[in-house]
Order: C-alpha cells, then sequence, then structure tokens
C-alpha cells in the first residue's frame, strides 16, 4: 500500500492555489493515496487521481460507483445519507442513474435553456445597472453578479418563489461546504422538507416551470418520477445551479483581470468569447474534485491496485492541468485548443446544466466587459480567501472596481 498523504497538512496554501500541489503530486504518479481536509475521522482514506487519462478513465468507468451502499464500512450507513439524497442521480448507478436521467432529460431541454437566454441577458443587465450605480465605483463580484445571475436563473427555472431564496442560498452552501455535521443534517432536513412542499403545490397547481413539467412527464413506458425521485431530482439541480456557475463567472473574471493581455485579446475580438469560457473552466474550473466514487470491486488503475469499497476522488483541477494534454497547461490562454476538458465531468455523469452555464457564463463575461471598460481587481490576488473543501474551488469575494 503507497503512504497515505495528508491534504490538510499543506494548509491554506493549498486551498488558496492547489494547482501546484497537484502538479508536484502528478510528477509523481496519476494515483495517490491521500487524506482530503474535509474528511471526517470515520474516513480515513481516499484514493485521488490527478492525471488527464486516468481521470477521464475512471470517470467512464462503472466499477468505480456512485452508490454510497458501494462503499465501505460507516460510510455506507452514514446519517447523512437520508433517503431522498439516494434518489439523486448523481449518488445513483445504472440502470437506475440511467432511467432518472432519461426522464429529467425530456424536459430539460436545449429548447427549455435556449429559450432562457432572453431572461438571462435581462437579469444580468439589471444585475449590473445596480451594481454600477455604487457610488465609489466598487463592488464584490460574486454579491453583485457572480452569485445572484445563476441562482436567480435556477430558482425561476424551477418555479422556487423569490421569498425563499436567501434561505435556500444558506442551506445550499451548508451542504456543499458543511460547517459541521448537525448543521449540515439541518440544512438537508429543513431543504426536504421545503421541497416536499414545493413539489406538492407543483402538482396541485402546474406551472411553465420545470419542476411542474418534471412532476407530469412520463416516458413512453409510462414511467414517471417518484415522490422520493422527484424530491432528490429538485435538490440536486437547485444546489448544482446555486454552487457552480457563481464559480465559473469569478474564476473567469479573476484570471482575465490577472491576465492583462488576455483580456485585450477578448476585449479586441468578441469572437474569441466562446473559447475563453472553456479556457476559464479548463485553467481555474467550479468543480475542483469530481463527487465521490467508491471501487465496486478491486481496480487497478494509473499502475495503483485500489481495493474494494474505497473512495476515490477524480481531481478534475488536476487533470486539466495536465501536461501531457494540454501544452503548458498553467497558461491561461483564451485562443488555445480546449477541446477535452473535464470541468464538466465525463461519462454518464457529465453535466446535465452544462449548456445552461454555458449560457449564463458567456453572456455575464461579455456583459460585464462591455459595460465596464476599465474593469480592475480591486485587491491584492493574495488577499482573497477561497471556499473551504476540495469539491468547488472559488473565491468568496472578488473585490473590483471600474473607475
Ligand atoms: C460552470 C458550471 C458547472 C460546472 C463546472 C458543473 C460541473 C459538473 C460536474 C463536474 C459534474 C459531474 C460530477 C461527477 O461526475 O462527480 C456535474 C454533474 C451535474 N450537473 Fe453540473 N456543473 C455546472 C453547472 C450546472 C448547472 C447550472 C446545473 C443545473 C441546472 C447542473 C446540473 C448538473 C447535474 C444534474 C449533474 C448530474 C448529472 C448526472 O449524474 O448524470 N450543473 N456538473
Amino acid at each position: 500500500m503507497p503512504e497515505i498523504i495528508d491534504l490538510g497538512a499543506y494548509g491554506p496554501d493549498f486551498v488558496a492555489d492547489p494547482h501546484p500541489y497537484y502538479a508536484k503530486l502528478r510528477a509523481q504518479g496519476p494515483v495517490h493515496r491521500v487524506r482530503a481536509p474535509e474528511m471526517e475521522p470515520e474516513f480515513p482514506q481516499a484514493w485521488l487521481i490527478v492525471g488527464y487519462d486516468e481521470a477521464r478513465a475512471v470517470l467512464a468507468d462503472n466499477r468505480f460507483a456512485k452508490d454510497w451502499s458501494r462503499a465501505n464500512g460507516s460510510l455506507a450507513d452514514s446519517e447523512v445519507l437520508a433517503e431522498w439524497q439516494l434518489m439523486n442521480m448523481l449518488d445513483a448507478d445504472p440502470p437506475q442513474h440511467t432511467r432518472l436521467r432519461k426522464l429529467v432529460a425530456r424536459e430539460f431541454t436545449t429548447r427549455r435553456v435556449e429559450a432562457l437566454r432572453p431572461r438571462v441577458q435581462q437579469i444580468t443587465d439589471e444585475l449590473l445597472d445596480a451594481m454600477l450605480a455604487a457610488p465609489d465605483g466598487r463592488a464584490d463580484l460574486v454579491e453583485a453578479l457572480a452569485f445572484p445571475l445563476p441562482m436567480t436563473v435556477i430558482c425561476e427555472l424551477l418555479g422556487v418563489p423569490d421569498i425563499e431564496r436567501d434561505t435556500f442560498r444558506a442551506w445550499s452552501n451548508e451542504l456543499v461546504s458543511p460547517t459541521d455535521n448537525e448543521a449540515t443534517m439541518t440544512a438537508a432536513r429543513e431543504m426536504a422538507a421545503y421541497l416536499d412542499g414545493l413539489i406538492e403545490s407543483k402538482r396541485s397547481s402546474p406551472g411553465e416551470d420545470l419542476l411542474s413539467a418534471l412532476v407530469r412527464t412520463s416516458d413512453e413506458d409510462g414511467d414517471q418520477l417518484s415522490r422520493q425521485e422527484l424530491l432528490g431530482m429538485a435538490f440536486l439541480l437547485l444546489v448544482a445551479g446555486h454552487e457552480t456557475t457563481v464559480n465559473l463567472i469569478s474564476n473567469g473574471v479573476r484570471a482575465l483581470l490577472q491576465h492583462p493581455a488576455q483580456l485585450a485579446a477578448l476585449r479586441a475580438d468578441p469572437s474569441l468569447l466562446d473559447n475563453a469560457v472553456e479556457e476559464m473552466l479548463r485553467y481555474d474550473g467550479p468543480v475542483e474534485t469530481a463527487t465521490w466514487r467508491f471501487t465496486a470491486e478491486p481496480v487497478g488503475i494509473g499502475g495503483v491496485e485500489i481495493p474494494a469499497g474505497e473512495i476515490v476522488l477524480v481531481g478534475l483541477a488536476g487533470a486539466d492541468r495536465d501536461p501531457e494534454r494540454f501544452e503548458a497547461p498553467d497558461t491561461f490562454d483564451i485562443t488555445r485548443e480546449t477541446r477535452g476538458h473535464v470541468a464538466f465531468g465525463h461519462g454518464i455523469h457529465f453535466c446535465l446544466g452544462a449548456p445552461l452555464a454555458r449560457v449564463e457564463g458567456r453572456i455575464a463575461v461579455r456583459t460585464l466587459l462591455d459595460r465596464c471598460p476599465d474593469l480592475a481587481l480591486d485587491t491584492a490576488p493574495e488577499a482573497l480567501t477561497w471556499r473551504a473543501g476540495m469539491t468547488i474551488r472559488g473565491p468568496q469575494h472578488l473585490p473590483v472596481r471600474w473607475r
């Protein structure tokens, strides 16, 4: 067995910029036995993949299962595993995953996403109107745009009333970046109870929203989502919609502002926008490490034998900076070939919301640059503070100025 590397021992530098640490690990090999900073004492170890080829291979291999009951010991019957969570497709394996994904894909279509485009633009314009009204010409871009844009869009898409949105943010943050076990359990319980009520209200008075459509939908065989499955789906879409695109916008804008030549190139040639957003995803994507997988049987990968029942962390940030796949991977270059990046994952769990995230990211960045010709960071980059944990990568605040 390889030695356990305690990632927590790297300290705050690892949270502020994990890339050099992943590079060092990658130079030693693509797969490592680690202890992650946020892991509870009862889950002593995991296996971290930092090589691009190995990351893609794991994401495409069903022996790396998502169903928590296939993990070792206490994890399999952990209290956090409420029934509603097991019904969520990101925690399911085929054939259950296939079923759930098919049912949601019927309703969460390209057409539905395209139809949202004018509304995404309008929300962006309104948020920037409010931001630019600041008399001192300064704002926290996370609070002003990066967070409220995707949050408003996902809530409108699903039909969550305005009034509930602040509470929702607190629950969602707690679930993705847990503070303590009790708080996480409370957030999960309260959110489940709230969503259950919302689903019932959509059943009795349906609207045009996605949640109402999911309540109604059935496939050719008459298959439908059960109440528990609807709960899991609503939970997954809301959390995924709250916690990810915010960091595409803030990590992406930060990268641009720290690379003036790239920013100037994008301003000079707006046709670079779509590729610039892909490079933002590759260079510093919102999801640092994919959600946990478990070895359903012993599996050899990258020259390492991982026993059955172990936790496997696929380092998307590590994979997307692998020099074997991307030349000069630490260089932020909006004109590079970005195809094949794994910021949205890969395989059967490939991000369902990627088209929506792209629409939001492109509109946000383009409109922000158009309206703020002198946009600049309003802090020393070293002073930024970062979201805790290895799942989500993004600054807690992004101070900017435009005068
Ligand atoms: C830039 C923004 C986003 C990024 C980087 C991102 C990234 C990811 C990644 C890496 C996965 C796979 C996780 C794994 O395999 O462990 C995933 C799955 C998923 N994402 Fe996203 N996501 C984003 C935005 C969204 C949005 C806006 C939504 C919903 C509206 C969404 C919904 C989902 C869902 C439902 C899954 C699970 C798919 C499945 O299990 O089949 N994502 N996302």
